[in-house]
């Protein structure tokens, strides 16, 4: 079957204060009882796939375990890292564990933290995208873009890829582009958001990482021939892997692989990234008003309020987000919770 990656190594500052360095945004709940890791697995689980990676920060082992054991999945390989190098190192140290069984297995590569509501459509877009990869594509996942949005890489859609109705090569893939590039991009209707997922046989993602990202794959060859078991862990060797270069998939392999294909889709997808998001997914009132936890909302419009434990009451207030932990407060306007992490700059200035 298919083997579900799940990369779990994230800090998801931006959800600050419920996302901390000691319990970042994967491991909460945020759009249902179940946190984003546990709401990850259970998408990946099935006749079609066989047990998850999970790749993960060492510090957060028993966190990921028992996570994945209060959901029900068993047999997860937790895949361990030092030190976050971003997502490259932690893509090929899985792809290593994969080829070690069979390079040819297809590799099905996601965020432990995005949502995706529509379940159907994600299993008709993996069907493409796994036939694709067989043949040696890295495939992704377009989304239709709607805003601007810096924060994620967009794909140009190329010719149609033969005998695979529905995949596309990609004529150019551009991580994070500035402003005024974005807003170009998204004008011409060719291009679409990379969802941040890759489907790829083991063989591939390690032949291209050899190609172009050499650093990182001799230093994840080498901490992965090092690793030592660890009950349900794999533990990377530290010092090898800490000699990696830091860097995501995206600007290691996405950027320059000519082997990259997309397969546009309809997955009602969200990176759950910031407040504003998880305000755009949630269930609201008719006066658009979200209240999680103790919280209260009256008089208002538009407002998310969630509290874990002080009882937060919101009274005629538009478009604000208000998110109660026991030892911090944010308030924001909507609209600007895409800057929380300047907030938490801030806060590290101030130690
Ligand atoms: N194990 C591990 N180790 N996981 C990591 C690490 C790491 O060092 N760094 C990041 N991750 C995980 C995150 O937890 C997340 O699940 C995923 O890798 C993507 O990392 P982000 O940091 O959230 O990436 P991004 O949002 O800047 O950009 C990516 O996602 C966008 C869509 O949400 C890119 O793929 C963009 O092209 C894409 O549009
Ligand atoms: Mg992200």
């Amino acid at each position: 079957g298919i083997v579900p990656v799940i990369l779990a190594g994230g800090t998801g500052t931006r959800l600050w204060p419920v996302s901390r360095k000691s319990y970042p945004k994967q491991f909460w709940p945020l759009i249902s009882s179940r946190t984003m890791l546990q709401e990850t697995a259970s998408r990946a689980q099935g006749e079609l796939f066989a047990a998850p990676i999970v790749v993960a920060n060492d510090e957060h082992r028993f966190i990921v375990a028992e996570q994945l054991r209060g959901s029900g999945h068993t047999g997860a390989r937790i895949l361990l890292e030092p030190v976050g190098r971003n997502s490259a190192p932690a893509i090929a140290a899985a792809a290593f564990l994969v080829a070690e069984g069979d390079p040819d297995q297809v590799m099905w590569i996601m965020a432990a933290d995005a949502s995706i509501a529509d379940a159907a459509a994600l299993g008709q877009a993996l069907g493409i995208a796994a036939a694709a990869a067989r043949e040696g594509h890295i495939v992704t996942f377009g989304m239709r873009p709607s805003v601007a949005e810096t924060g994620y890489g967009y794909i140009e859609q190329g010719e149609a890829l033969a005998g695979h109705h529905g995949a596309f090569r990609i004529a150019r893939f551009v991580e994070k582009p500035d402003a005024a590039t974005a807003a170009t991009l998204i004008a011409d209707g060719r291009h679409y958001w990379n969802s941040g997922m890759f489907v790829a046989t083991a063989r591939t993602m390690l032949s291209e990482m050899e190609r172009l990202a050499p650093e990182v794959a001799r230093s994840v060859r080498a901490a992965f021939d090092t690793r030592r078991p660890d009950l349900d862990f794999i533990r990377l060797d530290a010092e090898a892997f800490r000699g990696s270069p830091e860097i995501s998939i995206d600007y290691a392999i996405a950027e320059k692989t000519d082997r990259a294909v997309v397969v546009p889709a309809s997955l009602g997808w969200s990176d759950v990234g910031s407040w504003s998001a998880i305000w755009e997914i949630a269930e609201k009132d008719a006066a658009g008003n979200a209240a999680l936890g103790d919280a209260v909302i009256e008089d208002s419009t538009g407002c998310y309020v969630r509290s874990d434990g002080a009882v937060t009451a919101v009274l005629g207030l538009e478009n604000t987000v208000v998110v109660t932990t026991p030892d911090a407060v944010l308030v924001a306007h909507r609209d600007k919770a895409q800057n929380v992490k300047r907030v938490v700059d801030a806060l590290k200035r101030l130690k």
